[in-house]
């Protein structure tokens, strides 16, 4: 795990509960991999523009086919889809807004998954580009989605697990910070499951990578 992406969408700040999660992710995979590169993508501090109609006609052209406006805007495409291919584990720290994912991800969402360059068309149908990425996804939610009434209503990481395996990423944990709006009890259980997942989740990683080593040695 040398190179991690963060990508952040709380507009809660230091209050969010899966930006407090997702950094302790990074922190404990830092902790194994002192040398780990860290790029932290913050879509509050620094929103995208939605995508336009330059993004959509260029798109589809041919790099030096594209006019000024087009590869403006595919060039900003082209910054967020290197800041994943330069990562080999990607936290993603996602709130729950109206059942779904925050704006400012799914304007982010839009940017990346680019035919050509993170999908291609093929006889089987779109087959993503992206590979051997690792992705560790905190959501947090004021109700409960894992069981109970309000299942059907979950698309926040139905959304995530869909689109990031549509451009090649399977290989996806999630980590729930939920029930928070259910009063103090909760938000501390809450906190505490997702503390624990974390620890064994970035455990998990360790093993994964040192049996990779011993294979390699082997
Ligand atoms: C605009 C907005 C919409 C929200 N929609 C939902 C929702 O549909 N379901 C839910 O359970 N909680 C909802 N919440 C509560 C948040 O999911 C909850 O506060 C969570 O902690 C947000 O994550 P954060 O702490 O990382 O910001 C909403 C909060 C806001 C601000």
């Amino acid at each position: 795990m040398k190179n991690v992406l963060l990508v952040l969408s709380s507009p809660r700040g230091d209050e969010s509960y899966s930006h407090r999660i997702a950094n302790q992710v990074v922190d404990e995979i830092r902790a194994g991999h002192p040398d780990a590169n860290v790029v932290i993508r913050d879509l509050v501090k620094n929103p995208l523009p939605h995508v336009a109609e330059p993004f959509v006609s260029g798109r589809v052209l041919p790099a030096e086919q594209r006019n000024a406006a087009q590869a403006e805007a595919l060039g900003l495409s082209d910054v967020l889809v290197d800041e994943i291919e330069g990562a080999d584990a990607i936290v993603l720290a996602v709130p729950m807004h109206n059942f779904g994912v925050p704006s400012s991800l799914k304007a982010w969402v839009d940017h990346i998954v680019r035919p050509g360059r993170t999908f291609s068309y093929s006889k089987r149908g779109p087959m993503g580009l992206v590979e051997g990425k690792k992705a560790i996804i905190v959501v947090a939610r004021g109700g409960v989605y894992t069981q109970g009434p309000m299942m059907s209503s979950e698309f926040q990481e139905s959304y995530l697990r869909s689109v990031l395996a549509f451009i090649g990423i399977v290989d996806v944990d999630f980590v729930r910070v939920e029930g928070v709006a259910m009063g103090e009890d909760a938000i501390k259980i809450a906190l505490a499951h997702a503390q624990s997942r974390v620890r064994d989740l970035v455990r998990d990683l360790a093993l994964d990578r040192s049996r990779v080593s011993v294979r390699a040695a082997a």
